[in-house]
């Protein structure tokens, strides 16, 4: 068990994070991961220009931006994860959400913090210099965040990788130079930009990070099970964990390792329980999105719940096809021999 993990006013006993995840964290699953004990969440990555633009245009044109930003009173702690690369709008974009009245705004609390992204390794972001093309350029990255720390009163913190490339692994003196810069925290992903999601994530970079500042690090990165939370505390004496891919399907990740925390056994959730959280979660998406976006972007979690389960393969098929949750439930039911 580690010491209570700090961010700004709030205390996190466990320092458990949910990892920020765009099309797949947004509030239907940052709920549910908070109920099964996640103790903190990120927004999915919200452009800092199109949030500012989005401020200048008509005000009867549509706002699709902000509601990426809205936090429920129940959600919270939460932080606003912002990309860009420009320290101005990022500058902007940060002052917006702090005062909290922007167009479209409907936050029912602040932010616990602006979380700077220097991670996304998707070509159409590094291509506009954002994500983990930022640690191609640290100069400009400590200028992101001095420039938000600077405007707003909330902790600012960035999450970044292992570097951009094998020869280029800078996240110990990118990491220094952001603390400096006035970042209040740092979550190291332990893979370069250009291994995308594979090879393995490396504990080294994370604890190297760790001997390198004095602000918390959080570390990130292949956890699945709470065996794989006790290596990387022990591996990189980091101050909290977080975790993405391992909460899809999984939200009963967090419950398991607070169970190891505790010293408690753990029981898995029955195949039953299983399918009654996924069908919960695709409900509680068509509530908040209407039946057609949500619908459309629950399927996908389905099948992370079906997954390992006999015949998944088979109820991948009628999944992507299903037009309701009525007929989602039935194909679930149908691979449990439920009804
Ligand atoms: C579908 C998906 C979307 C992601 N979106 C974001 C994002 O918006 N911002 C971010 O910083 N990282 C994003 N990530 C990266 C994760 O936050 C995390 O750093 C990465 O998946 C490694 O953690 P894991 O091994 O626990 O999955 C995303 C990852 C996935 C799989």
């Amino acid at each position: 068990m580690m010491a209570p993990l700090k961010i700004g006013a709030h205390t996190l006993p466990h320092g458990l994070l949910l990892a920020p995840m765009a099309g797949v964290s947004d509030t239907s699953f940052r709920l549910l991961c908070r109920q099964y004990g996640a103790e903190y969440t990120v927004s999915e990555m919200v452009s800092a220009k199109a949030l500012c633009f989005e401020q200048r245009s008509k005000a009867t044109a549509p706002v699709r931006t902000a509601p990426l930003a809205d936090i429920l009173q129940k959600e919270a702690p939460m932080a606003i994860q912002l990309f860009g690369s420009e320290p101005d709008f990022m500058r902007e974009a940060a002052m917006l959400l702090e005062s909290g009245s922007y167009r479209g705004a409907k936050s029912e609390c602040s932010p616990a913090a602006i979380d700077i992204n220097m991670g996304c390794p998707v070509h159409k972001v590094v291509g506009n210099n954002e994500g983990s093309a930022l640690m191609r350029d640290p100069e400009r990255a400590a200028a992101i965040v001095r420039a938000v720390k600077d405007a707003v009163k909330l902790p600012v913190t960035a999450k970044i990788r292992a570097g951009w490339d094998e020869n280029s692994k800078n996240a110990p003196e990118f990491a220094k130079r952001l603390e400096a810069a006035g970042a209040d925290l740092i979550t190291v992903h332990g893979r370069t930009r250009q291994q995308f999601y594979a090879p393995s994530s490396d504990n080294r970079v994370i604890a190297a990070v760790k001997r390198a500042v004095c602000i918390p690090v959080i570390g990130n990165g292949d956890l699945f099970c709470a065996a794989d939370v006790r290596r990387m505390r022990e591996e990189t004496e980091c101050d909290g964990v977080m975790i993405a891919r391992g909460a899809m399907g999984n939200p009963f990740l967090f419950s398991e390792i607070i169970a190891m925390d505790e010293g408690k056994p753990y029981t898995p959730p029955t195949d039953k329980e299983r399918i009654d959280t996924a069908l919960f979660h695709a409900a509680d998406m068509v509530k908040r999105k209407g039946e057609r976006m949500g619908l459309a972007e629950a399927r996908k979690h389905m099948l992370w719940y079906c997954k390992g389960l006999r015949g998944a393969a088979a109820a991948r098929e009628a999944l992507t096809h299903a037009e309701s949750l009525d007929e989602i439930r039935t194909v679930l039911y149908a691979l449990i021999g439920a009804n």
